[in-house]
């Protein structure tokens, strides 16, 4: 299907970048377990040359996941691609990503070399790592701030070099989604041979927009998007992988889908806090302890009498059980009222009405009104529960 998005998971290389949270290896088999089953496509599983630690956990990954390609990054260096094909040999459907810099900052600035060395090197690593596996993803670094024609240049001689994924990262978070989508529309017009690889987004976060990013690419061709569990990853950090799989579920007219088993979002994002102990913040968009909390009273009531005035997600969809409708001085009676019915307990007008000052005064005094709470203050008005 043309509308299929590849899901690249790289929660356990690049979101293992996080500073001071890494992963052993029996936690990383565990993640890609779970990620099989939350139905990623790719499992980046680590940058096997960089450590004793990542070859292990690439290659024990490798040898476990039977019906995800398991990938293994390098730089575009010849013992980086050996090394990463040791790594890979037990993998069912094993893919080497390679590549290096392209934009005038990572050419002149980093490398300190010329634009004709850089697109040599790239055809050279997509041909050494073509020796040993058929699935070669090519990544042009910072392709966010490179020039586009000499963006294209590099796709065109790294397909013709067989890579058959084409990675355009925009790794400083720099790009506009504008910008981001017509760079993608360039290669798709501009490449000759583009059909003959699959166009893959791999934006962070640095300005907030990886998401609408990633969003745009796809909207312009990319069918591969890169991603983490939570947008974990260095700096600011990736897209999210439970963000884009539900814009686009929720977005239908893009008719574009993912295999993902959105069931197991909530769970997955928690594993992924636990082991990497990196908590998720409350606001964050779908898998955020107040992803599906109501607390102000006009929300509260309108979501009592229809869910859908303020959910655009049935929480059961993420795997969360129902959403929550949190007492502060915020609420109103109808959301006491609720609560209270939640609990079996059931008010007169009146009644409720002597509840609701009550409760006022407790709420003034706490940041939320618990079950705990709210059972002491029916006991202590001495109404009947
Ligand atoms: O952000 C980036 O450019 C990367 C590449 C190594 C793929 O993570
Ligand atoms: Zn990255």
């Amino acid at each position: 299907m043309d509308n299929r998005i590849y899901i690249f998971d790289t929660t356990l290389r690049d979101g293992e970048q996080v500073p001071g949270c890494r992963l052993d290896t029996r936690d990383k088999l565990l993640i890609a377990e779970e990620l099989e089953l939350l139905g990623v496509d790719v499992i980046e599983a680590g940058f096997p040359i960089s450590s004793p630690g990542d070859f292990e956990s690439v290659s024990e990954i490798a040898k476990l996941v039977k019906n995800v390609t398991v990938c293994g990054l390098t730089r575009a260096v010849q013992k980086d691609i050996e090394v990463a094909a040791e790594a890979l040999k037990h993998a069912k459907f094993p893919r080497i990503h390679t590549g290096i810099g392209t934009s005038d900052q990572h050419v002149f600035t980093k490398i300190k070399t010329t634009r004709e060395d850089i697109l040599e090197r790239s055809k050279q690593a997509v041909k050494w790592a073509k020796k040993y596996v058929e699935d070669v993803e090519f990544y042009a670094e910072d392709a966010g701030r490179t020039d586009n024609v000499f963006l294209a240049q590099v796709v065109e001689a790294v397909i013709a070099a067989g890579a058959t994924v084409v990675n355009i990262p925009d790794t400083t978070g720099y790009c506009l989604p504008e910008e981001y989508g017509a760079k993608i529309k360039y290669l798709k017009e501009n490449v000759k041979g583009i059909e003959k690889a699959i166009l893959s987004t791999h934006c962070h976060n640095d300005l907030g927009l990886a998401t609408a990013n990633s969003i745009a690419g796809v909207q312009n061709g990319a069918r591969q998007i890169e991603c983490t569990i939570n947008g974990i990853g260095e700096r600011a950090g990736n897209t999210s992988l439970e963000e884009v799989v539900m814009i686009m579920r929720k977005h239908n007219w893009m008719k574009c889908d993912t295999k993902i088993d959105a069931k197991r979002l909530n769970a997955m994002s928690r594993l992924v806090s636990e082991k990497m102990r990196m908590p998720v913040q409350p606001n964050k968009a779908i898998v955020g302890s107040n992803a599906f909390a109501h607390s102000s009273g006009i929300h509260q009531d309108g979501v009592i009498k229809n869910r859908d005035n303020y959910e655009i997600i049935d929480p059961a969809e993420v795997g969360v059980n129902e959403s929550s409708i949190i007492l502060t001085a915020r609420s109103g009676r109808a959301a006491l009222n609720y609560r209270l019915e939640n609990i079996g307990v059931k008010l007169s007008k009146e009644e409720l009405e002597i509840a609701y000052n009550a409760f006022l005064t407790v709420a003034d005094t706490h940041n939320v009104v618990d079950e705990t709470l709210l059972r002491e203050l029916v006991s202590s008005l001495a109404i009947n529960a």
